[in-house]
Formats: structure tokens, sequence, C-alpha cells
């Protein structure tokens, strides 16, 4: 029999360097069952001198698009045609479509994944709300378009290196809200505060006083913790009383479903996937 174009199933990467340990094949392939869209998505790591040759060869081969990690976001956003006012803004891309006429459309999910987990899924409100965000790295930037829109009351970056904070608030400072500085700058109580250093890759945690924590503020982290440890900026939550700590496996998977709208038009169910990130029933 043969396959129609509208029965093509449609083919996705997600490309990095390293990417073995991505589980976003699984994600979307549970999407994929959830939502009866027929596609394939698996991994693929590209030499890192050479992101454009392997998007070329995947747009001659008909993909029809990919996800963009570490350390290709910067590229994706570089060689778009067309961007989405949050990969505009981020610098970055996530997401791409490979079009039918060859052009290629990126979009930056990661801070929209984010602020649906708080919202929707922890139940963190933003709107008029203090919010201390710790990094001024390509993760943070990625996320601060979409915090914005939700209209916090103040939004404070705070870096090891000060200047990066700076720069960044400077960015963005069309918003009004926002504000950056050193770790000892950092003033008042906060309402959320959003770990986006690389600082809980090393076990490490950013020296934060001790009083910046609302009573019953939440504590984000965007690395994800293991099934059995928590990240060091998680620990430092609980032991500071907070309301709520949670880690970035719901920002993953929030993520995963607003790139798999682009894609196909549908925004899947998460709360399944999720649950089976968890338990280790998805990998
Ligand atoms: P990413 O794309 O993950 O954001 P990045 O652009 O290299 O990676 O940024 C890493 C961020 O983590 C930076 O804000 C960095 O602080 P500096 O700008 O001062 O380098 C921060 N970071 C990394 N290790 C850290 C640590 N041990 N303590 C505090 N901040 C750390």
């Amino acid at each position: 029999m043969s396959v129609s174009s509208s029965e093509k199933i449609k083919r996705f990467a997600v490309i990095g360097h390293p990417i073995a340990h991505s589980k976003s094949p699984s994600i979307h392939s549970t999407f994929a069952q959830l939502t009866g869209v027929q596609l394939s998505y698996e991994t693929l790591e590209a030499p890192v001198d050479d992101f454009k040759g392997t998007i070329d060869q995947l747009q001659k081969a008909g993909w029809d698009g990919c996800n963009v990690t570490v350390p290709f976001k910067e590229q994706a956003w570089q060689i778009a045609d067309e961007r989405s006012l949050f990969a505009g803004r981020a610098g970055a891309a996530n997401t791409l479509v490979f079009r039918d006429d060859g052009s290629i459309y990126a979009d930056n999910t990661d801070g929209s994944g984010l602020v649906r987990d708080l919202q929707h899924n922890l139940q963190v409100e933003l709107k008029n709300k203090r919010i201390l965000l710790l990094g001024a790295g390509g993760a943070v930037r990625g996320v601060l378009e979409p915090l914005l829109a939700e209209k916090p009351a103040a939004l404070f970056i705070a870096n090891r290196t000060a200047a990066k904070a700076l720069a960044l608030a400077e960015d963005f400072a069309g918003a009004g809200v926002i504000s950056g500085g050193g770790f000892g700058d950092i003033e008042g109580e906060f309402d959320l505060i959003i770990n986006g250093t690389a600082a809980s890759l090393q076990g490490e945690l950013p020296p934060l006083p001790d009083d910046c924590l609302a009573e019953g503020g939440a504590c984000y982290d965007m690395m994800y913790a293991t099934a059995t440890q928590s990240t060091a900026f998680m620990l430092w939550g609980e032991q500071h009383s907070a309301g709520l700590v949670a880690d970035g496996m719901g920002m993953l998977v929030e993520q995963a479903a607003d790139a798999f709208n682009v894609w196909h038009g549908i925004r899947p169910e998460t709360l399944t996937v999720l649950a089976g990130l968890r338990e280790g029933i998805v990998s």
C-alpha cells in the first residue's frame, strides 16, 4: 500500500553534544501515543564544529524539525529565517521547524515551559510577585521574556559575575520591574526564587542571604534532581521553610509539550509523562 503525504510519518530529533542521555525521545514518543500523532523522534549528536552541516543534511533528507540543546541553541537561533517573539528575545532556540519551502522557523519553549510548570502544575502565582532569578547565562536569558510577560512586581537577577546580571537586566529593561547585581546585592524578601545557575551540576549552592525567601515562598531549580537526591538549592529551600520546593522536571516536560504543539498543532496532556519520569517508567 502506498503512503499518501498526509499519512507520512514525520521525523524529528533532538540535537546536542553530548546527547545520549536525553529524555526527549521518550517524552515525545509518549506524547505521540497519547495524541495519536505518527512520528519518529531520535537523538542526534552533531559535531561541535558543524551544527549547520547536520541541519542541512536533515533538511535535504526531508526531516520535519528538531529540538536543539547544549551547546547549539544560539546557533539554532542564528540559522533561522523567522523566529517567535520568545526565541527572538532569548537569542537562542530549542525548537526548529523545517518548512516545505526550505526555510527554518525557530521557537524557544524553555520559558513558556517553566511558566506553565510553575502556574499550572505547581500553582505558583507570578503576577505581582517578587521573583529572584539566580544566574545570568543562556538558561536564564531564555526564560526572561516569558517570566516578564506574567507581570511580576519585581524581578531581580543575581549572578556570581555581577556585570553579567546587570547587562542582562539592562537588555530587558523595557519592562521596568527588572534589575540585577551580585549575590551580595540581594535585598528584601522574594515570593519565588528560581535557580538558573549551573552550580547544581557541581553540587554547589549560590551564596544566598538567609532572609531572602518570603514566608511560604517557593524555590524552583531549573536543573532536575534524581529520584533519591534533591539539588543543593532544593535542600536550601527545605532548610529555609519554603512553602514549595521543585526541580526542573516539569519544565522539561512542559517545554517538550510546547514544542510538540509547534510541530503538530496539538498540546498533549503532560501529567502522564511527568508521573512516568518520576516513577522511572518513562526514562
Ligand atoms: P547555561 O547555558 O546553563 O546558562 P552558562 O551560559 O555557561 O550556562 O551560564 C552558567 C551560569 O551559572 C552563569 O550564571 C554562572 O555564573 P558566572 O556568570 O559568574 O560564570 C553560573 N554558575 C556556574 N557555576 C556556578 C557556581 N558554582 N556558583 C554560582 N554560579 C555558578
